[in-house]
């Protein structure tokens, strides 16, 4: 059997027109079935509606078979579901929310282990300590109920109730509270990991620094986070939602519109407030949240709004999980399984420091004379992600994978369809979007955001984008704890 290997890799040349004779992992569906039994691992059985579910992305542009799905309970079911995938030789992956707009949870390609994480969603928040212990299976709508519920506290973290708190918060995790209070993985003082050899370590500043280090930015390539320790801040009283539209009918006046919220958000836009430029076909919007009352917000604002024109169509005061709900679109708050929402859609993202004219004056142009033509439902979300007030950007960009502190914006752009296959055009459309921008821009003066990742990306390019700087330290560590790549998919880190 073995010497058969070289002679099929020589035959390599021939592989299209002769019956193929690599492997393929789902030979090894079987074999992979039994070890996974005989550990007493649960599994969803293939086609089951468990199967159906637990097999269905959030974007459903990018559907993905794997070899198998494990649904664990506990630590040692997933330390002997690795064992198994490592023993039949697949490639494994942890899900949790299943959002990953490049389906990564499902190891961004056909025939992985698939280790779907959501059924292990227990949180416990100590009130004497404020330190939470958050199962690496939980959704952020979750997160955030029982960590109001049980004592009033919270951790900073973005919008969708769905979303996955494991995906989320070991990439980044950033929403309409963290310009006041950092990114998800801010608030991470700890966790409990499973390795690529299927040992169980724990992680922090003092235990493990390397590992702790790693997975505050690239979670996903270095191990199965199985819980998070997570530092709370007590909810504020009061805050207010706001929804300010603008009404920028030509380029001349966008131009000025986004210049006075960049020169706001480098200057003086309070710690206080949150706050994205969103942009979408039909309208473009100021919009976030207040850290105070409704008065607080209008003076917060004051300033901007006789500059950019805008008007307060919504200011509304209101409790902590008043906004986790009007940022949620108003779904149900406390998500777990089963989750059935799905779009079908393509994205890419790109951060940016302050823009000059010439480079506002590219992705104005782009916006009005491309596309507002484009009839799809699209938008650009420009977050007001650094800068001097920012709790993002405080931090030293060396305590954490994290590579895109000290960027002042970080931009979404999302295209999709209400039904139906996503067309190729769209690609053109949305990757000539990000190209007019970063074609003015200097080389390595940009970066990209692997929450809200370009599928279109190769390998190379994409931990270029997404971990800048810190990408050789992150092979380093990725040789260390997974030489072979086990947790491998499309756009992951791989080992030096
Ligand atoms: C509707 C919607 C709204 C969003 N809003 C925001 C927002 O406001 N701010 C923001 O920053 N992002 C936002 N995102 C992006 C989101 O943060 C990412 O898609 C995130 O990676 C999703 O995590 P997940 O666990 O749901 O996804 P999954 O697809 O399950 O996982 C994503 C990646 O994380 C890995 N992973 C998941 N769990 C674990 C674990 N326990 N241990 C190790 N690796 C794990 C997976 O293997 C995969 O590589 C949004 C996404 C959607 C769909
Ligand atoms: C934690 O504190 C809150 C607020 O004081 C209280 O309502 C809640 O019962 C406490 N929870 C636990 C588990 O002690
Ligand atoms: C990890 O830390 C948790 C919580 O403090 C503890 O219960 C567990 O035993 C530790 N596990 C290891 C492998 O050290
Ligand atoms: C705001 O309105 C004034 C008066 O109509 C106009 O001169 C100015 O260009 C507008 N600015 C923007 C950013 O729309
Ligand atoms: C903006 O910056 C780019 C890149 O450094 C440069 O090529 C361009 O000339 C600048 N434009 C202006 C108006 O300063
Ligand atoms: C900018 O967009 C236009 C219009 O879609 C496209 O023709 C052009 O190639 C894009 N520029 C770059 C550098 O991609
Ligand atoms: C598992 O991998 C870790 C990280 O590389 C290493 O420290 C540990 O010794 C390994 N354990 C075993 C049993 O090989």
């Amino acid at each position: 059997m073995l010497r058969q290997i070289p002679l099929s890799a020589l035959l390599l040349g021939l592989a299209s027109i002769l019956p193929t004779t690599v492997a393929s992992p789902f030979d090894k569906a079987e074999a992979l079935a039994e070890c996974l039994s005989k550990s007493g691992v649960p599994t969803d059985s293939f086609e089951s509606p468990d199967w159906k579910l637990d097999v269905s992305p959030f974007n459903l542009r990018l559907n993905y078979t794997p070899v198998g799905i494990v649904v664990p309970s506990n630590v040692q079911h997933i330390q002997d579901a690795v064992a198994c995938a490592v023993r039949i030789g697949v490639k494994a992956n942890a899900k949790c929310g299943g959002h990953s707009y490049g389906s990564f949870g499902l190891g961004g390609e056909d025939g992985h282990l698939t280790i779907e994480m959501d059924r292990m969603n227990k949180i416990i928040l100590d009130n004497t300590t404020g330190i939470a212990r958050v199962e690496g299976g939980a959704r952020l709508g979750h997160v955030a109920s029982e960590l109001y519920n049980q004592g009033k506290r919270a951790v900073s973290h973005g919008t969708c109730p769905g979303v996955g708190v494991g995906g989320h918060a070991l990439h980044g995790g950033y929403g309409m509270s963290s310009h006041t209070k950092g990114l998800a993985l801010d608030w991470i003082v700890g966790a409990t990991v499973v390795l690529a050899n299927s040992t169980v370590v724990n992680c922090s500043k003092t235990e493990n620094p390397d590992i702790f280090w790693a997975i505050r930015g690239a979670g996903s390539s270095i191990g199965i986070v199985t819980e998070f320790r997570f530092a709370t801040f007590q909810v504020p009283d009061v805050v207010t939602i706001f929804v300010a539209p603008v009404n920028w009918r030509t380029e001349a006046a966008a131009t000025i519109g986004f210049k006075a919220v960049q020169d706001f958000a480098l200057n003086e836009m309070p710690a206080e407030l949150n706050m994205r430029l969103f942009i979408a076909k039909a309208f473009t919007n100021l919009e976030g949240l207040f850290y105070g009352d409704k008065a607080g917000l209008q003076a917060a604002l004051a300033p901007l709004m006789k500059k950019t024109n805008a008007t307060l169509a919504l200011a509304q005061q209101g409790d902590w999980l008043a906004q986790v709900k009007h940022f949620g679109n108003g779904v149900n708050v406390d998500q777990t399984h089963p989750y059935n929402y799905h779009e079908t859609f393509y994205s890419s993202s790109l951060y940016t420091n302050e823009l000059n004219e010439t480079q506002m004056a590219a992705f104005v142009s782009y916006w009005f004379k491309h596309a507002k033509s484009n009839k799809r439902d699209w938008y650009v979300q420009i977050d007001l992600h650094g800068g001097k007030t920012s709790a993002v950007s405080k931090p030293d960009p060396a305590e954490t994978a994290y590579a895109h502190r000290d960027y002042l914006f970080m931009y979404l752009f999302y295209d999709r369809v209400d039904k139906g296959v996503y067309p190729t055009e769209g690609f053109t459309t949305v990757g000539n979007f990000v190209k007019n921008v970063t074609n003015t821009l200097e080389d390595n003066s940009w970066g990209q955001y692997i929450n809200y990742p370009d599928s279109r990306m190769d390998q190379e390019t994409a931990q270029a984008r997404y971990w800048g700087q810190h990408l050789p330290r992150l092979q380093a560590i990725k040789k260390q704890v997974d030489p072979d790549n086990l947790f491998h998919f499309p756009q992951g880190v791989l080992p030096a």
